[in-house]
């Protein structure tokens, strides 16, 4: 369209903690972001709950903030992509809106004992079949059975029709709308633990076993579609196109334009999330990674392996905020450089289990290798390095799983701007690193998806030649030090693993 260059994309990136608004002008540029912080209820069994109606007015503060800093005019929008937190569940009336219960956040620990039920009831084999995921409170399945067993009458309403289901990115586009579109895209779909990632279905045998009712779920679409427009008095008095979805590690990897089958994002967050994209056939993993749908684009369906790492920039706030060893997270880029030990320490940040490729939630965090000689910044460094060691981990794996030689790892989120994380990342992977140029890839993805859908920009070749090239770290040791470092790492977490408290 003539007037595209004045126009802008608007990603809409709704995560566990906080929203942002970012506005991207024709030639890729991020003309403004706007972030708003967003409360959860966490409560000492680990239950995390959120209020929708909140999540719902921190989007629309996020916009109207960014808009009035940059004098954007609504009718200037022209398009909206959606990322967000994946996993967490709404349940809302169908008739009035409202949510019947809070938002079950994807960490809430309050389903565990579902899971755990249907594990005993061997259904491990048939979920990890048609989902590809590990039968785990962790996705949205467990958390809608929960609350349709705990707010009264409420399986009654579902099976009546009354009560509708979605993930953040459905009740996000339920809202823009005002309830003119009760959908969800592939990725998103693929997380709920009810949806044949094969057959793209909504899974009767998983629902019936659940007893969910299928017309609480959303109509699943690409990730790459116009589903509608905002419904004008909702939205600032216009009616935009809603064009793109896709949940927040897919619209990573989507905007560091891993598009590839073998390439790899890695999000370097509290936790990380490592996704291999590998391309239009689902690799079943022999290791527990996760199989999972990438996204929907030009009318194919992609898939990606996807790791977690527990506990990977948490670390660094936990050395901040409770041994007080540095006094700010960037400074441990300056401890762990001022370190002259001989990487003889070793840190399992095992604080909450190892997830892949060890899955043992009974292991605590270890340190190795002291001596009278060890000092704070041996620590801070031990800390970043074991970060790296953890995701080498999982990109061994995935390597293996998917028989297939990873070339790169792309890197964004908050402690991917430690310059010495991404070189030893990069040492001890002997692949280079790319740090993403913008930190947030997340919200990009969103903008990608919503203007390729639009035309507002003409195909993936135009996106990929206005994507600002990142940061290339390129490995430096020898593979003799590799090597040595690495089996340092293996034999400190086979130690940690001996000591069960
Ligand atoms: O699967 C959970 C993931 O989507 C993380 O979301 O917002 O906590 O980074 P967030």
């Amino acid at each position: 369209m003539e007037d595209d260059e004045t126009k802008y994309v608007l990603a809409i990136d709704q995560g566990s903690t906080s929203t942002r608004a970012v506005f991207y002008d024709h030639s890729g540029r991020k003309v403004i972001e706007s972030t708003k912080p967003l409360s959860q209820k966490n409560d000492k069994n680990g239950w995390v709950e959120q209020d929708p109606d909140l999540i719902w007015s921190s989007v629309l503060s996020a916009i109207s903030s960014a808009m009035i800093d940059a004098r954007i005019h609504p009718e200037k929008i022209r398009a909206i992509g959606i990322t967000n937190q994946r996993e967490t569940t709404v349940v809302w009336n169908k008739n009035t809106g409202k949510p019947i219960y809070n938002a079950i956040g994807w960490l809430s620990k309050q389903t565990t004992g579902i899971a755990k039920q249907l594990r005993e009831e061997g259904y491990s084999d048939l979920i990890r079949e048609k989902t590809g995921l590990v039968l785990n409170a962790y996705f949205s399945a467990t958390k809608v059975r929960w609350i349709l067993d705990h707010v009264e009458g409420a399986q009654e309403r579902a099976e009546k029709g009354e009560l509708l289901f979605g993930t953040i990115d459905s009740w996000l586009v339920w809202k823009l709308s005002d309830g003119r579109y009760h959908i969800t895209d592939y990725s998103n779909a693929s997380r709920t633990m009810l949806y044949n990632i094969h057959e793209l279905k909504w899974d009767q045998d998983i629902l019936d076993i659940l007893h969910i009712p299928v017309q609480m779920l959303p109509e699943v679409h690409a990730s790459d579609e116009v589903y509608g427009t905002t419904e004008n008095y909702q939205f600032y008095g216009v009616q935009v196109p809603i064009a793109g979805i896709a949940g927040d590690q897919q619209a990573a990897l989507i905007g560091s334009m891993g598009l590839e089958p073998g390439m790899v994002e890695s999000t370097y967050g509290d936790g990380a999330f490592i996704m291999m994209n590998t391309g239009t056939k689902p690799e079943i993993s022999d290791e527990k990674l996760l199989t999972t749908i990438a996204y929907g684009m030009n009318g194919k369906v992609y898939y990606a392996l996807e790791g977690s790492i527990f506990t990977a920039g948490s670390a660094l706030k936990w050395l901040r905020d409770k041994l007080g060893l540095i006094s700010s997270i960037p400074g441990s880029r300056i401890a762990a450089k001022r370190s002259n030990n001989d990487n003889e320490v070793y840190l399992v940040p095992a604080f909450t289990g190892l997830g892949a490729p060890y899955w043992d939630s009974s292991v605590r965090g270890a340190i190795f290798g002291i001596t009278r000689g060890t000092n704070d910044d041996d620590i801070v460094k031990a800390t970043l390095q074991s970060i790296a060691y953890s995701t080498k981990d999982i990109i061994d794996t995935m390597e293996a799983d998917a028989n297939i030689k990873i070339s790169q790892l792309g890197a964004d989120g908050g402690a991917s701007r430690n310059s010495y994380l991404m070189q030893f990342q990069a040492d001890i992977l002997d692949k280079p690193v790319e740090r993403a140029a913008d930190e947030e890839t997340t919200a990009f993805g969103a903008a990608v998806l919503a203007g390729l859908a639009t035309g507002f920009w003409k195909d993936i070749d135009e996106v990929k030649s206005i994507h600002e090239p990142g940061k290339l770290f390129t490995p430096e040791i020898s593979s003799q030090e590799r090597e040595k470092l690495y089996h340092g790492w293996k034999r400190a977490v086979k130690a940690a693993q001996t000591f069960k408290p």
